[in-house]
């Protein structure tokens, strides 16, 4: 495995296997890598097969956080993701520095204005420009012909999509499922900042969507199932519920009437720690 700090040595070491056709399999990151990462590389390595070649960025994204706060206390442990990196296959890490990534004043910004003005958009003004801006890039970087994205950012990855279709960038683009403890409670890197009673009652998150699919299939009205979800989280002390939505899994707009397809999107502040999750209808 190598380790790039800059993107023109990227772009070197990449020239080879671009030249050979070979397949470039990029797994976009934050870093704090747990085991929801660690199933995104173990994919994009047997999607690569021996033949092909997986790349990661681990870079914390200031642009994407409309909190300063948030992007101060945002778990970083470089050493540990190398390892996680090394163990799963990955034969080259991105790791810029925000100068790196950014070079000068930055006056250009990609901006998606339809799937974005919901849920996780509608509550963290100017976080998917961010996202698309860094994405963009690293596509251009890296050239990739395939990336993998969990669906625990369940709308950032219908806005990906959105992001490639318009603006043409060749890369296929992979959703993969949620990965969970066994207690139900997603992966997250932000995990790692809840109390060990916060993580036990961030299992509610679960068993609320969980409730809800039932009630969604059995034909409780919509705005039912969302009232008794967010019930079930609002009885946990010390939650806040940023959003509780039930959209068209596609357009990401909410729906008022039991259509397929459906996905129910959360956002629950746990103390300050905000956790997100979702579940398809
Ligand atoms: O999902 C993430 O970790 C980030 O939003 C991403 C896609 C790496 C862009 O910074």
């Amino acid at each position: 495995m190598q380790t790039c700090e800059t993107k023109v040595e990227l772009r070197d070491v990449l020239k080879k296997h671009h030249a050979a056709n070979q397949m470039i399999v990029l797994v976009p990151t934050m870093g704090a890598l747990h085991a929801g990462h660690q199933s995104l590389l173990e994919q994009a390595r047997q999607m690569a097969g021996k033949d092909g070649v997986v790349v990661s960025s681990l870079f914390v994204n200031p642009i994407q956080f409309n909190n300063a706060g948030d992007l101060q206390t945002y778990p970083r442990t470089p050493e540990q993701d190398l390892e996680i990196c090394q163990r799963a296959g990955v034969d080259y890490v991105f790791t810029p520095t925000p100068e790196e990534m950014y070079t000068g004043v930055r006056s250009i910004s990609v901006e998606e204005t339809y799937l974005s003005t919901t849920l996780c958009g509608a509550s963290r003004p100017g976080h998917f420009a961010g996202v698309c801006t860094v994405l963009a890039k690293l596509f251009n970087i890296v050239q990739p012909t395939d990336a993998i994205f969990g669906k625990k950012d369940y709308q950032q990855l219908a806005i990906i999509r959105r992001l490639v279709r318009d603006l043409d960038i060749p890369v296929r683009i992979h959703g993969a499922e949620i990965v969970r403890h066994e207690n139900g409670l997603a992966y997250s890197s932000r995990n790692a900042r809840l109390t060990a009673t916060q993580k036990e009652e961030a299992t509610v998150l679960r068993q609320a969507l969980l409730q809800a699919k039932n009630e969604f299939r059995a034909g409780v009205p919509v705005a039912e199932v969302k009232a008794n979800a967010s019930a079930m989280i609002n009885k946990v002390a010390g939650t806040e519920i940023d959003y509780l939505e039930i959209v068209n899994a596609e357009t990401m707009q909410p729906i008022e009437e039991n259509a397929d397809p459906a996905l129910l999107a959360t956002a629950v502040y746990f103390g300050d720690v905000r956790l997100i999750d979702n579940i398809e209808l």
